[in-house]
């Protein structure tokens, strides 16, 4: 049975588009939590452009499953995990001009510096995840590193412009699973999954976690929004 992790910076997307303090990222991890989600992620930016620092230690305060902080891999953002403490660190490439994380980290140009990192985040008995892309150099890479746990980047497959392409994919991602399994790496995936792309995943129960965002509060915004505007008419109504 795999387990899914939340990502809730949208939430804070949404809240940061006005500039005030709903929708609450720290009240939507409870949620989440209450549905049964077994971990929080939340991606503190070095722009801080959705979750802030305030959002990180509240949520540190109030996760009971598992915080997975995912970060450059820079000296302000190690620093931040030492002090925070999250259950787990996942190391991520970060550009400020991007949407969202774009590819996968390039661990194999900068071993020794990963490595370095890895250690000083583990020393503090935090875990490491490398997201990387589908692609065993990488892969072996992280291990190389001493990652315990690699994320392999699934935004290829759910960006895929055909059926064909989704299969020639989905295939590059099953080989990359079996070369973190050859290596006793923890396996999770994520990015750009939604309730269709995802299905196809069954097939591959060596993943242990999805890490996933957009489409649940995605999903979340329509399936919730009858009822919130039912609820202001039934105000509006009573004057
Ligand atoms: N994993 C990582 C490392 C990410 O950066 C993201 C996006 O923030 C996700 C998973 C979740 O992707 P999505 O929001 O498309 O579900």
């Amino acid at each position: 049975m795999a387990r899914l992790a939340v990502n809730i910076d949208h939430v804070a997307t949404v809240r940061e588009a006005r500039g005030t303090k709903e929708p609450d990222p720290v009240l939507a991890a409870g949620i989440a939590e209450l549905a049964g989600a077994e971990g929080i992620i939340c991606h503190l930016r070095e722009d801080r452009r959705h979750i802030n620092d305030r959002d990180l230690q509240l949520l540190r305060q109030t996760v009971k499953t598992k915080l997975n902080m995912e970060m450059a891999g820079v000296e302000e953002m190690v620093e931040i995990a030492l002090k925070t403490g999250p259950d787990l660190i996942t190391l991520v490439p970060e550009k400020r001009e991007e949407l969202t994380t774009e590819g996968g980290l390039d661990v194999m140009a900068q071993i020794e510096y990963y490595t370095g990192i890895t250690k000083r985040i583990k020393e503090a008995g935090i875990k490491v995840s490398f997201f990387v892309d589908p692609d065993s150099r990488q892969i072996r890479a992280a291990h190389k590193c001493g990652a315990d746990i690699v994320e392999i980047h699934t935004g290829s497959y759910s960006e895929a412009k055909s059926d064909s392409e989704a299969n020639e994919r989905f295939e590059i991602i099953s080989a990359a699973v079996k070369c973190a399994v050859d290596l006793n790496l923890d396996i999770s995936a994520g990015h750009g999954l939604n309730y269709l792309n995802i299905k196809r995943f069954k097939s591959l129960p060596q993943i242990n976690e999805y890490s996933i965002g957009h489409s649940i509060i995605a999903r979340s915004v329509l399936v919730g929004f009858e009822k919130a505007v039912r609820k202001m008419i039934e105000i509006v109504r009573d004057f």
